[in-house]
């Protein structure tokens, strides 16, 4: 291949279900398509090089550690498809924010393996990408679910069980969400092991929350099949609550939780590990305006607009 090849993926925002799906439980997620990172590999006369300027990164892939994430997807989906890393010049760019839950890692990290596949002319199937980019979660999170780079690998919305196929959701209906950066670092890994450890404290506990959770995601699940945004949102509503329960919020996520509902929203929620990141509500197409003020004024620092409809399941 010598042309120059550009791969994207996007990010994702988790509806319900984070944090009980490290246990077993169901989780539904959905990615943002107007939210991707980009691979674009461009030919070039020497050795693989990746720059990836957002994160300080201009590099010869030689001369970065093994376990660097970039360089970890590099070789991964080299020795996967059986090839040398190409004389070609790797750009990494993305306008997905870092470290707040919507996948910035798992986006750049499948970007990354479909633009090598297209370079080498190889078919790269959602559950091969999945795959290979979980190697590379790993890395950030230690243990994790596996939900970012399923529901990014497959780019649909997905009702998603550790360890199992994903199910792709039936939409019954077109649902409005508004994602909400509180503008704080959501450090997944150190949350993710809070958790565990508050769970080993008191299993029982912690056991009956992710019980909880699990119900509050078969019905969303139910909802979202039947177009229902009124049951949908008060789903959101009793998770956020439930993950309040569990430790994982913090008082800028209520803050804009509260906002968005007092704004007018159906539901509202943290999304991903909490602590920080970001909240996402579920409205009605007309009160998006008014609720993505309300986000900005308890001071959200950006607010995205996505829609969950037939067309994207
Ligand atoms: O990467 P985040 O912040 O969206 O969190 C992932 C969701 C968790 O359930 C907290 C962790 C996991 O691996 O599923």
């Amino acid at each position: 291949m010598t042309g120059r090849i550009c791969a994207s993926a996007a990010g994702k925002v988790i509806l319900l279900g984070e944090h009980a799906v490290v246990y077993g439980r169901p989780a539904l997620a959905i990615p943002l398509q107007g939210l991707r990172a980009w691979a674009t590999l461009t030919p070039h006369a020497g050795p693989f090089r990746i720059q990836a300027p957002a994160v300080g990164v201009d590099a010869l892939l030689s001369d970065l550690p093994m376990e660097h994430p970039l360089a970890r997807i590099v070789y991964l989906t080299a020795e996967h498809f059986g090839f040398a890393p190409p004389q070609a010049l790797l750009r990494i760019d993305s306008e997905i924010p870092v470290a707040s839950g919507l996948g910035s890692g798992a986006a750049v990290s499948t970007a990354v393996v479909r633009a090598l596949a297209a370079w080498y002319g190889v078919e790269a199937p959602p559950e091969v990408v999945s795959a290979l980019v979980y190697e590379v979660e790993r890395i950030y999170h230690g243990t994790p679910s596996g939900i970012d780079n399923t529901v990014i690998a497959y780019g649909r919305p997905i009702y998603f069980v550790r360890g199992q196929p994903p199910r792709p959701l039936a939409v019954g209906g077109t649902f409005f969400l508004l994602i909400a950066d509180s503008g704080i670092p959501s450090p997944t890994r150190e949350v993710v092991l809070d958790v565990r450890r508050r769970w080993e404290a008191d299993r029982e506990r912690y056991e009956g929350l992710f019980d909880r959770i699990a119900e509050q995601v078969e019905a969303a699940h139910r909802a979202i099949v039947e177009g229902n945004a009124a049951e949908l949102g008060a789903r959101m509503n009793e998770n956020h609550r439930l993950l309040q329960e569990m430790g994982v919020s913090a008082p800028v996520l209520d803050r804009l939780v509260d906002a968005a509902r007092r704004a007018g929203a159906l539901g509202a929620k943290l999304s991903g590990a909490g602590r920080g990141g970001n909240v996402v509500a579920l409205v009605e197409a007309d009160a998006a305006g008014c609720v993505a003020k309300g986000l900005k004024e308890a001071g959200a620092r950006r607010v995205w607009q996505s829609t969950v409809h037939e067309k994207n399941t």
